[in-house]
């Protein structure tokens, strides 16, 4: 039933442009130059790229996780001269399978790098259609259905990771964006702004003349002070940095054992900056780092930000997504108090890059900040609420493309309980491997697995006695040392032996092997294949020494 309405639509629809081809050619306005093609090389160009995504997906494992390849080999294939003429559809599918072979495989099963998931087969395909129709999703006159659909799709992102619901943060809103770092600048912006405005209009009489969107950051007052945790993702200070606050000015808390913030420490910190004239007004907590997916403690995050007025940031980009696993949900208890939240469809939830999204708590203070004064937004408002929406009020993008279909085409072709049931999988598969790591004698775990990211390195059996029978700190320094420097060998020749992918974090100055699952392709045995494949690079390593 289903596609006979999409046959129906598509035939009107090519009726419809048959008979206005028809129309404008007979009214001699056919143009010298075009880049339109007839039916039948449309279809050749479908069926070209159909069967090339058609085949790439279907066999995830086919190509090695990272290509036999060099700088050299790439620039020899693709540091072409411009082509003036065509090519020719047989060559530009060779080049188009050249460029899948010498691509490292995110969607292979043992890609275990950074955070990178596949693209579920759902969200690609939905991203040539979003790329067809080249919808510009700057507002609702721009794009009616296209902001419909992200405006929708915002919330349900909000709803599966428990920030809204029924009583709770209802008029929440955001934006999609092109991934964390700059669903986090967004977020920063705004808290600053609000916060700002806040500080000078206590101050004084000339608030309107030292507003930070009016004058810059030079008559603002002292500087203003965020505060996040040692563990915080670069895009944080980077942020800071773009905004002329400063990286200085990104206070950094330490974590405990298990690299969580100190909330007794961030409050004190808190104090002793106001104590001392700074102004504090961010609290960004880590729901799920980028190192180890250690969960800030959200809700105590939420009370020290509350009781000294401080815009509270959740960057949720790598792990947010997981608070819609059952298995997982306890960990983000407080999320709903954020006044932001970043959190990456294109990390957990397979989605296509790029995906990110910025969820205000009340979007109402994005529109007051972008607006560049206070009551700008509220001209807007008065206009006729939906049609009126303008997603440049929200974030700092103008024009914007149709991220939403892919997040909508995976959503209501799994469902979303098949979509969290698969990340719940994916944390279940990093505490597998930790008991592998627990279980072996050659490796160390170097981090609590709390998400999907499990930390350990190799440690052979006679560094290992060593460094029990160590007898100081410069010695343990000594083998350590030693021992991060065998790491990174190691790492460099699994990445490059193409059977599995990990890569690494530094944790207290240590180098850790670090194995992120996001991906619903992986299994158990991909999991021992990779320790497999660890132990034999290690033993390698060892014998070239
Ligand atoms: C915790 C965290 N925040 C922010 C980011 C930045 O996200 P993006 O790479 O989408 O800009 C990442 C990326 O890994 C992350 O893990």
């Amino acid at each position: 039933m289903r596609g006979a309405c999409v046959r129906v639509l598509c035939k009107s629809m090519s009726e419809a442009a048959r008979d206005g081809g028809e129309a404008s050619r007979a009214g001699g306005d056919a143009r010298a130059a075009t880049l339109d093609v007839t039916a039948e090389e449309l279809r050749a160009l479908a069926r070209l790229f159909n069967d090339l995504a058609a085949d790439y997906i279907g066999e995830p494992d086919a190509l090695p996780v990272f290509p036999e390849t060099s700088a050299g080999r790439v620039a020899e294939l693709f540091g072409r001269e411009l082509p003036s003429e065509p090519i020719g559809l047989e060559s530009l599918a060779r080049d188009c399978a050249e460029v899948l072979r010498h691509s490292r495989q995110n969607g292979h099963p043992r890609m275990f790098g950074y955070v990178a998931s596949p693209a579920a087969p759902a969200g690609a395909y939905a991203t040539l259609l979003a790329s067809a129709l080249n919808s510009n999703v700057t507002s609702w006159r721009s794009a009616p259905s296209a902001t419909a659909v992200e405006k929708t799709v915002v919330r349900w992102l909000a709803e599966m990771i428990g920030f809204s619901g029924v009583g709770v943060n209802e008029t929440c809103g955001g934006l999609l964006t092109s991934g964390g770092s700059m669903a986090n600048l967004n977020a920063l912006f705004v808290a600053h702004r609000s916060k700002a405005r806040e500080h000078v209009k206590a101050d004084g009489d000339d608030a309107e003349a030292r507003d930070p969107s009016r004058s810059g950051l030079w008559n603002a007052g002292a500087p203003m002070t965020v505060y996040a945790s040692d563990q915080i993702h670069l895009s944080i200070p980077k942020a800071a940095d773009v905004l002329g606050l400063g990286r200085e000015n990104v206070r950094v808390v330490p974590s405990d054992s298990e690299f969580r913030i100190d909330v007794r420490a961030l409050g004190e910190m808190i104090d002793a900056d106001a104590a001392r004239g700074l102004r504090p007004f961010c609290v960004v907590a880590s729901a799920g780092t980028v190192s180890t997916g250690a969960v800030d403690p959200l809700a105590e995050l939420a009370r020290v930000a509350r009781e000294r007025s401080l815009w509270f940031h959740v960057d949720g980009a790598y792990g947010a997504l997981a608070a819609s696993a059952e298995t997982k949900r306890s960990l983000f208890e407080g999320i709903h108090e954020a006044d932001s939240i970043s959190l990456d469809p294109h990390k957990w939830l397979y989605t296509p890059l790029d995906c990110g999204c910025l969820v205000y708590r009340e979007p109402e203070r994005a529109r007051a900040a972008f607006a560049g004064t206070e009551e700008g937004y509220i001209k807007v408002f008065e206009q006729g609420e939906e049609e009126a929406h303008a997603f440049w009020d929200y974030g700092v993008e103008l024009s914007r493309p149709f991220r939403a279909l892919k997040v909508w085409a995976i959503l209501c072709y799994y469902g979303a309980r098949r979509v969290s049931a698969s990340i719940a999988e994916d944390c279940a598969l990093a505490e597998y491997m930790a008991e592998r790591v627990g279980a072996s004698e050659e490796f160390e775990l170097l981090a609590p697995v709390t998400l999907g990211i499990c930390c350990f390195r190799y440690v052979p059996a006679g560094l290992r006695v060593e460094l029990e029978r160590a007898g100081g700190d410069d010695e343990r320094e000594r083998l350590s040392a030693r021992l991060d420097e065998l790491n990174a060998r190691v790492m460099r020749r699994v990445q490059r032996g193409g059977e599995a992918y990990l890569s690494n974090a530094m944790l207290r100055g240590r180098f850790a092997l670090r194995a992120s699952v996001t991906n619903f392709r992986t299994t158990r045995r991909d999991i021992d294949l990779t320790l497999e494949a660890v132990r034999r690079a290690a033993k390698e390593v060892i014998s070239d020494e």
